[in-house]
This record gives structure tokens, C-alpha cells and sequence, in this order.
């Protein structure tokens, strides 16, 4: 069976529903972000921090790679950055995007100091949000909206198109 791939903005619950997911259907699971920080012994806020994001964004590419033997990888919010990542993950698996309004994601990490993207004004925060979505739409097989949804309701819609 073909990887499934989760996408989305900062704070859509990628990683929370991805190990869900993958728990309830006894399936291998990784994070991109995890796996990074593993294998380069960094937090990402480190790396953003001692080498820039263009950097981070090689190991990203790199990490794609490597995990793509998962059968449910949830991403990084800037994975679609790279064409490269897109092509890759359309030809290894099935792309799924968790939508969630710039409203909901700004409530969920009004306290995060984790994200170095994150980290900019209000303005900042909406073009990163605008320009992104865009990139999610358009390169998903399946889009969710998990605006006021509980896991269990997420989840019971990617196996629906899963069966
Ligand atoms: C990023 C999102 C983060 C992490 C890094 C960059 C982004 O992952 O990869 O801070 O560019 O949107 P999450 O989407 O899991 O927060």
C-alpha cells in the first residue's frame, strides 16, 4: 500500500492524527520533524537558529526520502516549499492535507515558542498562511477540514477513502 503523506499548515494536527491514524490501523509511522531532529541530534529551533532555513530545508528533502518506507509520514508545514518534496511524495504515496482556518491554527499555538516560523508578526503569520494554502490545495488527493472536528471523527474520514 502507498505511504500516506499528511500536509498542512503549523498546528493542524498532522502529527496528532498521523500517530492516531497509524496506531488505530497497526501501521508504521514517523514524523519528518522527529526524524530530523534524531538523526541530525538538533531541535529544529537549533537548526533554524545556527544554520538557517535553507539548511533545514536540505535535511527536510533529505528526510522525505528516507522515511518514505513509513506507511503514514506526517510533514513538516513547509514540506511543500520544495517541488522536489511534491513530486516525490505524489509518486510515493497519497497526499492528504489537514485544513485548518488561519483562526483555529492561531488559537492552537497562541503559546508556541517551538516554531521558528511562527515567530513574526501578525502580518507575517497571514502571508506565510495565504501562500502556503495554496500549495496544500493544489497538491492534496484528499483535503480535510478539521476546523472543530475531534480526532476520531478525522481519522474515520481518511479511512474512508482508504477502504
Ligand atoms: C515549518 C513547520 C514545522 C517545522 C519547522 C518549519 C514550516 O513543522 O518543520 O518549524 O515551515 O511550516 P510543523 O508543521 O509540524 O509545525
Amino acid at each position: 500500500m502507498k505511504t500516506i503523506y499528511l500536509i498542512g499548515f503549523m498546528g493542524s494536527g498532522k502529527s496528532t492524527i498521523g500517530q492516531a491514524y497509524a496506531e488505530k490501523n497497526k501501521k508504521t509511522y514517523i514524523d519528518t520533524d522527529s526524524f530530523i531532529e534524531t538523526f541530525h541530534q538538533k531541535r529544529i529551533s537549533d537548526i533554524f537558529k545556527e544554520s538557517g532555513e535553507s539548511t533545514f530545508r536540505a535535511f527536510e528533502t533529505e528526510a522525505l526520502k528516507r522515511v518514505s518506507a513509513y506507511e503514514v509520514v506526517s510533514t513538516g508545514g513547509g514540506i511543500v516549499e520544495n517541488i522536489e518534496n511534491l513530486q516525490f511524495m505524489g509518486k510515493s504515496g497519497i497526499i492528504v492535507y489537514l485544513h485548518a482556518s488561519f483562526k483555529e491554527i492561531s488559537i492552537r499555538l497562541a503559546n508556541d515558542q517551538t516554531r521558528p516560523l511562527w515567530n513574526s508578526n501578525i502580518e507575517g503569520k497571514i502571508d506565510l498562511y495565504d501562500r502556503r494554502i495554496s500549495l496544500y490545495q493544489n497538491h492534496a488527493d484528499y483535503i480535510i477540514d478539521t476546523d472543530q472536528k475531534a480526532v476520531d471523527e478525522i481519522i474515520a474520514e481518511i479511512e474512508e477513502f482508504r477502504e
